[in-house]
C-alpha cells in the first residue's frame, strides 16, 4: 500500500538492466535496484573508504538438507525430532574445497585478506576499500544514503562477478538491498483504526491468557528453554518499559521482568513501539521462559541487518528454540537467488530444531499495480515454505473474550516464487475447492506456497513504551510473539518429558488439521482497491484459509496434540 510509487518503475528497471548490463556474470539480475523513497542520496563514497561485503558461498548437499528437514519435522517419520547440531549442519552444507579455494583466490587476487567466516563456512564477510570493491564487482558504484540519522552505503547499480566464481556464489550482500527501508512487514500501527467502532478495553496479557486458555500454572519450568525476538529496525526496547509493563498488566501468573541476553547493539534514544511490543508479549505468553533479543545486528553501513542475523545464527552453536520476527519485503523486489539462499538458512535452522515464526504482514493480500492490471503482492519471508507464518484476528465483540474474526489487515496469499510444499497441498486444495468467492485467478498463483499457517489476536494491544502505556497498537507484529510464546510453553512441556523441541512446525501443524486451534471462519482481508476486487483479498473459511491459516491457539488442546512423540 505504502510503496505504490515504485511498482511500475521496478519492472522497468529490471527490464532495462537486463538489456543494459551485457558484460560480466550476474548473480542477481532480478534484484530490484532502486533507492526507496525515504532514503536520500548523500554523495559518492570516497575510494579509500572501507566497505564490508558478505559473500554467500554455494553450499553442498542442498537436496539432502531439504530431505533431512522433511524427515526430522514429520511426526510420522522415524527420524522425527532427531535434530542436528550446528557442527553436523556444517559437515552437511559447508562449501566444497574447490568453492572455498576459487573464492579465496579471487578475493586475494584483489588484495582482499581481511575476511571472517562462520561456523558453517558458507558465508564470508570481508572488508576492503570502496575502490577495491568496485573493481571486484564490475558495474558497481558505491554511494551513501541517509534516512533520519541513519546512513548506509549501497551501489547505485547492478554488480557482476568474474566468471570463475559465478558458480561458486549465491549472491553478494551489502551491495543492492536497502535495510527494511520502512517496508518492514508489520508496523505495529498505533491509533484507533475503525472509527465508529465500539470502545474496546484492549488486549493485555490477561486477556490473551484468558482467550487462549492459559492458567496461572501454564508458565515455563524447564531449565534449558529459551525464546527470542529479532529486530532489524533502528529502535530498541527499554528494560524499564518491560518492567513497568509487567507490573501493570502481568498479574496472576509468574513471569520474568528482564531479558536474559541482548545480542547486537542496543542503541540509546527513545524506545520503539515495535521493539516494546514484541518483547512485552512474548514474555507474557511464554511466561517465565528465558528470552533473548537479537537487535539491529548490522551496524556497519554496508551490512544488511536481516542477513547479518542469519549469519549470526550460523555462527552460534546455542541459540533459542523459538524466534519471532516481524520483517519482510515484497517478494517481487528480491532476487530469486537471495530468497533461495535465505530458504536454505531457514532449513539449516529447522534441522537444528529451531522454530522460525514470521509475521504475515499488515496489508492483507497486498496489491501490485502493474501497467495493465493489478495482482496481489506476497511478501518474503512470510511466503517461505520453511517458516511458520502468523496472521491476525480481532474479537468479534469487543466486550467478550470469545469469538475471533479476521483482522482485515492480516497478511496472506500465495507465493509467486515458491511452489506449494507437500505438507499443505491437501489443506489448500480443500480451501480453493470450497471457497464461496475467490478473487479472479489473474490476481494470485494457486500453485504457490500459501500463507499464513496460523494466527492470533492482532488488534488493540496495550504496550508500554517510554514508560507510558499506549492503547490501540495493532498489527501482525503483535500476533507473532504471542504465538511464539505459546509454542515455547509447548516446547517447555516437551523438554520436561525428555522430548525434543517442535522445530519446524508446519509439517506437523498441517497434520493436526486444526486440532488444538480455534478456527476463524469470518471476515475478509484487504486486497487491491480496484473495480474487479473492490478492496478485498481472500476470506476466512472453515479449516485452513489464506487469511488466518488454521486459526488461533487453544493452549491446552494444542499442547495435548503436540505433546506425544
Ligand atoms: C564467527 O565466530 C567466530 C568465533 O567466535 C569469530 O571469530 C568470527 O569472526 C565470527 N564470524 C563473523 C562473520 O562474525
Ligand atoms: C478453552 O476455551 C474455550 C473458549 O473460551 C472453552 O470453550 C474451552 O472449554 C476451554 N478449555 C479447553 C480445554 O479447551
Ligand atoms: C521458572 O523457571 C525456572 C527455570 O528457568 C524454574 O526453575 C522455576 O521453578 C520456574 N518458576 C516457577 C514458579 O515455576
Ligand atoms: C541447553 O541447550 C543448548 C543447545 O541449545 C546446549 O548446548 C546446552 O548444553 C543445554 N544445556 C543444558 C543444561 O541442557
Ligand atoms: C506460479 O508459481 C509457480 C511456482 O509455484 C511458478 O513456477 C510460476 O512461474 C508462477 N506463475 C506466475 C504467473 O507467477
Amino acid at each position: 500500500m505504502l510503496f505504490v510509487y515504485t511498482k511500475t518503475m521496478r519492472v522497468l528497471c529490471v527490464l532495462l538492466l537486463g538489456v543494459w548490463l551485457v558484460s560480466g556474470e550476474h548473480l542477481e539480475l532480478d534484484q530490484v535496484v532502486l533507492v526507496p523513497e525515504d532514503w536520500t542520496h548523500a554523495g559518492r563514497v570516497a575510494l579509500q573508504e572501507e566497505v564490508e561485503l558478505t559473500f554467500a558461498l554455494k553450499q553442498q548437499n542442498v537436496d539432502q538438507l531439504q530431505e533431512l528437514l522433511q524427515l526430522v519435522s514429520d511426526p510420522d517419520s522415524q527420524q522425527y525430532g532427531k535434530y542436528l547440531t550446528l557442527e553436523e549442519v556444517e559437515s552437511l552444507v559447508r562449501p566444497s574445497q574447490l568453492t572455498e579455494k576459487t573464492v579465496w583466490t579471487w578475493l586475494q587476487g584483489h588484495g582482499i585478506r581481511n575476511c571472517r567466516t562462520v561456523q558453517t563456512r558458507d558465508f564470508l564477510q570481508c572488508t576492503m576499500t570502496a575502490q577495491v570493491a568496485e573493481n571486484l564487482l564490475p558495474g558497481t558504484e558505491f554511494h551513501r544514503y541517509k534516512k533520519g540519522d541513519q546512513t548506509i552505503i549501497r551501489s547505485s547499480s547492478q554488480y557482476s562477478v568474474h566468471e570463475d566464481v559465478f558458480e561458486h556464489l549465491d549472491f553478494v550482500g551489502g551491495v543492492l538491498r536497502f535495510p527494511t527501508s520502512g517496508k518492514e512487514i508489520s508496523k505495529a500501527w498505533e491509533g484507533p483504526r475503525r472509527s465508529g467502532k465500539a470502545f474496546h478495553l484492549g488486549v493485555t496479557p490477561t486477556v490473551l491468557r484468558a482467550r487462549y486458555n492459559l492458567t496461572a500454572a501454564d508458565i515455563g519450568h524447564a531449565a534449558n528453554n529459551s525464546q527470542a525476538v529479532a529486530q532489524f529496525l533502528e529502535q530498541y526496547y527499554h528494560p524499564a518499559d518491560l518492567a513497568e509493563f509487567m507490573s501493570i498488566y502481568a498479574r496472576g501468573f509468574k513471569h520474568l521482568t528482564e531479558v536474559e541476553r541482548v545480542v547486537g547493539t542496543q542503541g540509546g534514544g527513545k524506545a520503539g513501539l515495535e521493539a516494546s511490543l514484541d518483547i512485552e508479549y512474548i514474555m507474557s505468553t511464554g511466561a517465565n521462559i528465558s528470552t533473548w533479543v537479537f537487535t539491529n545486528p548490522g551496524r556497519h553501513e554496508t551490512q544488511e541487518p536481516f542477513l547479518q542475523w542469519m549469519l549470526l545464527l550460523s555462527n552460534m552453536s546455542a541459540v533459542p528454540w523459538v524466534h519471532t520476527i516481524s520483517y519482510g519485503d515484497d517478494e517481487d523486489s528480491l532476487s530469486t537467488a537471495y530468497m533461495n539462499r535465505i530458504n536454505n538458512e531457514f532449513m539449516k535452522a529447522g534441522l537444528r530444531g529451531i522454530s522460525m515464526l514470521f509475521a504475515s504482514g499488515d496489508s492483507g493480500a497486498g496489491c501490485w499495480h502493474l501497467t495493465k492490471e493489478n495482482v496481489f503482492r506476497p511478501s518474503f519471508p512470510a511466503s517461505s515454505p520453511y517458516v511458520t507464518t502468523v496472521g491476525g484476528t480481532s474479537f468479534k465483540n469487543p466486550f467478550k473474550l470469545t469469538y475471533e474474526v479476521t483482522d482485515f489487515i492480516s497478511g496472506g496469499g500465495f507465493s509467486n516464487v515458491f511452489a506449494m510444499p507437500d505438507y499443505q497441498v491437501g489443506a489448500v486444495s480443500a480451501y480453493l475447492k470450497g471457497a464461496k468467492s475467490l478473487p479472479p485467478e489473474s490476481y494470485f498463483n494457486r500453485s504457490g506456497r500459501a500463507y499464513p499457517d496460523m494466527a492470533a489476536l492482532s488488534d488493540n494491544y496495550w504496550v508500554v513504551t517510554n514508560l507510558v502505556p499506549i492503547p490501540w497498537v495493532s498489527g501482525t507484529s503483535a500476533s507473532t510473539p504471542v504465538v511464539g510464546g505459546i509454542l515455547s510453553l509447548i516446547n517447555d512441556q516437551r523438554f520436561l518429558k525428555g522430548l525434543p523441541s517442535l522445530g519446524f512446525l508446519n509439517p506437523r501443524l498441517y497434520k493436526l488439521k486444526g486440532t488444538g486451534l480455534f478456527d476463524v471462519t469470518e471476515g475478509c482481508h484487504l486486497g487491491c482497491l480496484d473495480d474487479k476486487v473492490e478492496g478485498q483479498g481472500f476470506c476466512a473459511a472453515s479449516s485452513w484459509d489464506p487469511v488466518t491459516g488454521w486459526g488461533t491457539p487453544n493452549y491446552p488442546a494444542l499442547l495435548a496434540a503436540l505433546i506425544e512423540k
